[in-house]
């Protein structure tokens, strides 16, 4: 499976840790994707995979060694410049020294030297090799080059603790090093404040009010508009999921410390999507100490509006662009016409809770665009392709408007 003419390269460097039995299956989503992936592994690696693995898996020679191509002798230069991009996962404390030091002393090393190809690394070791003040500043360094981190997740490592260190998981890899390849400048010089997630209020100590949002949908946004080329502001609200690389992450609980963030964030942004289900009543009193239970009954909690954030951003939004979202389970088209003029955005993106396909949760959103010209009706898509066409539509309105002023 040698890559076509125009068949792009990755070039996957898989150094000697537990994690590398993952790096076939970063292998496979970019060959999924249409990408070429050469594998190249340190002598260590190979205790971990059989280099059979990846020859199967690539019907490739596998990199090992700096002298076993006899026919290339200057193997790595040949590796650094036919790679589109350069991978390394797992990436040891060890290769992220040397590549922090400039030390080029076996193939892996030597091929990273050489590259001028876009870089990633995600780290996976033991929580203390990661937490080691050396190991913190080669990354540094490594950020500073202009190296993409894929910074590694907390979970069970196999040294047998629960701790930092553990190699992203394979999807999210793939996917960062995608995004990096297949990016647009199509949004570049835009800057793209997103709100998402649901927010938490909190009644006492242990308890909150919130809502089902999963976050997905803008996370989706900010994700596509980085790929699109714009600085981006994600101001989340509590969720399970991990701001796309890139991505400024500014977090939140509450509806107020979410009004407060988008308000600083809005100051020096073209665009703003509100994605973010934001509670709209909060308690006005919050317990100091966990209420407990009383009689049988609970006595009434008194909840105060909270501070509507999208009319907030749209009523100084100036020349800005400010999109809102309108999750509705009956009369969509008729509420969120309304939501749009009583908000004062420049569009609606309606969307039908009570499908299957759609909203809390889902991987598909069924929508609907609405703005001053119209209404126009999208299809059922992913997350991704209607985060897009927002940022798409968004995009040429924002253009238009400075050309205006
Ligand atoms: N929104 C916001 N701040 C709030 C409430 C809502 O920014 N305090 C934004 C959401 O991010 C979304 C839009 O307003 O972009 C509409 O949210 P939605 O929950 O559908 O509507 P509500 O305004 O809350 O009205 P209702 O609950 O009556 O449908």
């Amino acid at each position: 499976m040698s890559g076509g003419a125009d068949q792009r390269t990755v070039l996957l460097c898989v150094t000697g840790c537990i994690a590398a039995y993952k790096s076939c299956e970063i292998l496979r989503l970019l060959q999924k994707q249409g990408y070429r992936v050469k594998v190249l592994m340190t002598e260590h690696a190979t205790r971990f995979v059989g280099p059979t693995t990846f020859r199967a898996l690539t019907h490739e020679k596998v990199a090992i060694g700096l002298f076993d191509d006899p026919e290339d002798p200057i193997h790595h230069i040949s590796l650094a410049r036919e790679a589109d991009a350069v991978l390394v996962a797992p990436a040891t404390a060890n290769i992220i020294a040397k590549m922090a030091n400039g030390i080029a002393d076996d193939l892996m090393s030597t091929t990273l030297l050489a590259t001028d190809a876009p870089v990633f690394v995600a780290p996976a070791m033991n929580a203390g090799m990661l937490h080691a003040a050396a190991t913190q500043e080669n990354l540094e360094r490594l950020r500073q080059r202009g190296v993409t981190l894929i910074a590694p997740g907390t979970g069970y490592l196999a040294c047998g603790t629960v701790d930092a260190g553990r190699l992203e998981e394979p999807h999210i890899i793939a996917q960062t090093v995608l995004d990096a390849l297949e990016a647009t400048d199509e949004l570049s010089g835009l800057h793209v404040l997103v709100t998402a997630g649901p927010t938490h209020e909190p009644i006492d100590p242990v308890r909150y009010i919130a809502n089902r949002s999963s976050g997905k949908m803008g996370y989706a946004i900010a994700r596509e508009a980085r790929r699109m080329g714009a600085q981006v502001t994600l101001v989340s609200g509590p969720t399970e999921l991990r701001a796309p690389a890139g991505v400024e992450l500014v977090s939140v609980e509450t509806a107020a410390e979410m009004h407060e963030a988008a308000i600083h964030a809005f100051h020096g942004a073209d665009i703003a999507i509100c994605a973010a289900a934001v509670a709209d009543y909060t308690p006005v009193h919050v317990a100091s100490h966990k209420l407990k239970k009383r009689d049988g009954r609970l006595d009434a909690i008194q909840l105060a509006e909270t501070t509507d954030i999208l009319a907030a951003l749209s009523s100084r939004k100036e020349d800005r662009v400010v999109v809102g979202f309108a999750a509705e389970t009956n009369d969509l088209i008729d509420n969120a016409r309304a939501k749009l003029a009583s908000k004062g955005c420049d569009a609606i993106v309606a969307n039908d809770v009570s499908r299957e396909d759609s909203g809390f949760g889902t991987d598909t959103n069924k929508a609907w665009w609405l703005d001053a010209d119209g209404t126009v009706e999208l299809p059922v898509m992913e997350k991704r392709e209607l985060a897009h066409e927002i940022l798409h539509r968004a995009g040429t309105r924002a253009r238009k408007d400075f050309t205006r002023s």
